[in-house]
């Protein structure tokens, strides 16, 4: 109003009379929409150049339609800054997903290079964070499994090779598969199958020792019911040829038992630590047996000493721990000859720890068999083994159940003089007759 009121008087002053009062309104409208105009030009301009600098304070003196645009870009932009941090906070969750996977993932872009990796792939394939991103998996891993794989571009299947951790002493292997995702890029997944194919190979070869040890007296069986079927023999003879079947019959009841008691300890749940057990009674109980054993091996009992000078008491399964014990007695009495004598042994050091040893005066064994003789079906003298009733499973039972109570196997052995094997109990599993007695005073 003021700007127009001026260029009035001005122009009353200035202009000539005869000057036709509409072009001077028109000058007039003319100056002022230039005025209003550089003002505009002025507050877009500081408008645009807040927006190009970044965490700027917005600028004063701007009208209000123009505070309001800035106002709604603040907001967007505030919005936009809260998406990426959302975004960025659920790619970091996802790639700690992926580094916590016992996997090995490896991310590949359309051309096989290497995008990202996790800890896992980085141990399998021998990768370095640094210096591997973007380089092709194949010109890295060089394996002719792994560039056939590729090739063939057939990815339904997974292929084995072996691993490539550094400073591994065994062998390692590790299978690898290939997932194509989005665009052609690829997810590749490689796991440790070290172990199962261990596993594998064990079973294999347990499935066929089983096999082999079934067999043979089936075999003999079959022979004996021939001979029976064919051959008219005097009373005499089949009276023995139906003894030697009968062994046969016993040794595969042997055989089935103690894989069913392998069995039976693989499936069982632990053992507790509470249940208490009197280890002089389970050490006579097992020498009882052990010359009823030597009777049957012999003809004769050896003699069989039983040393507990204290009650003590072990905690863990009866069963278990009886089925232990008479193995050892019972390889004592087949590996030494009739006329020695055998020892079962209870002793208890200053640590609380207990031991329950069986020592004989038998053949012994060479030492490079001692750390192989707890293998299932291993044996040092097969036929010896045999013809004494054995199954090669005893001292497997015996690992077992030892480990089931926390307990070790110590083997000693000097071949022609004898051995010991011996059981260590740790002490949480051992009760001395004293702090027995006390806790039956305390419980009455
Ligand atoms: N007290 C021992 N004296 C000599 N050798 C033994 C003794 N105990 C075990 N062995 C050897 O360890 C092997 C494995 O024992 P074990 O697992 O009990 O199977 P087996 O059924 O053959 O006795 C035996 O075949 C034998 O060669
Ligand atoms: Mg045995």
């Amino acid at each position: 109003m003021l700007l127009a009121t001026g260029a009035t008087v001005l122009a009353r002053y200035f202009l000539p009379l005869d000057m036709h009062w509409g072009s001077l309104w028109l000058g007039l409208f003319c100056a002022i929409s230039l005025a209003v105009q550089v003002v505009e030009a002025k507050q877009v301009a500081r408008l645009v150049e807040w927006l190009r600098t970044p965490d700027a304070t917005l600028p004063t003196r701007l009208s209000a339609q123009w505070i309001e645009l800035a106002t709604y870009v603040i907001r967007q932009r505030r919005k936009h800054k809260d998406r990426l941090a959302h975004s960025d906070k659920r790619l970091e969750d996802f790639l700690a997903a992926m580094q916590a996977s016992p996997n090995g993932v490896v991310l590949l872009d359309a051309d096989d290079r290497i995008e990202w990796f996790n800890q896992t792939a980085a141990e399998h394939f021998d990768f370095d964070p640094r210096r591997d991103a973007q380089q092709h998996f194949t010109n890295l891993v060089r394996d002719p499994i792994i560039a056939a794989y590729f090739a063939a571009r057939d990815f339904q299947h997974s292929v084995l090779i072996a691993g490539r951790s550094p400073g591994r002493s065994s062998a390692q292997r590790i299978s690898v598969q290939l997932h194509v995702y989005g665009q052609s890029r690829s997810l590749l997944l490689s796991r440790d199958v070290t172990a199962i194919e261990q596993a594998e190979a064990m079973r294999r070869d347990f499935v066929a020792n089983v096999s082999h040890e079934i067999r043979t007296p089936l075999t003999v069986l079959g022979g004996f019911v021939e001979t029976l079927q064919t051959l008219q023999l005097s009373d005499e003879e089949q009276v023995r040829y139906l003894d030697l079947m009968s062994q046969q019959a016993s040794r595969m009841q042997s055989l089935v038992d103690d894989l069913l008691t392998l069995s039976k300890l693989e499936g069982s749940p632990f053992p507790a630590e509470h249940g208490w057990i009197r280890v002089g009674s389970l050490m006579r109980q097992c020498a009882d047996e052990g010359r009823a054993l030597s009777n049957l091996v012999w003809g004769n009992a050896q003699a069989i000493h039983v040393d507990v000078d204290a009650d003590d008491e072990i905690a863990g399964s009866e069963t278990e721990l009886h089925s232990a014990l008479f193995n050892l007695v019972g390889n004592a009495v087949r590996y030494t000859p009739a006329d020695k004598s055998i020892r079962v042994t209870w002793s208890r050091d200053a640590s609380g720890q207990g031991a329950l040893t069986v020592t004989d005066q038998g053949i012994g064994i060479a030492p490079e068999h001692i750390p192989r003789l707890t293998e299932r079906f291993y044996r040092v003298d097969r036929s010896r083994s045999r013809e004494t009733g054995g199954t090669g499973l005893g001292l497997a039972i015996v690992k077992h159940v030892l480990q089931r109570h926390d307990a070790e196997l110590k083997i000693e052995s000097t071949p022609g003089s004898g051995s010991s094997f011996r059981m260590v109990l740790p002490a949480h599993r051992v009760r001395a007759e004293a702090t027995r007695s006390a806790a039956l005073v305390k419980h009455d």
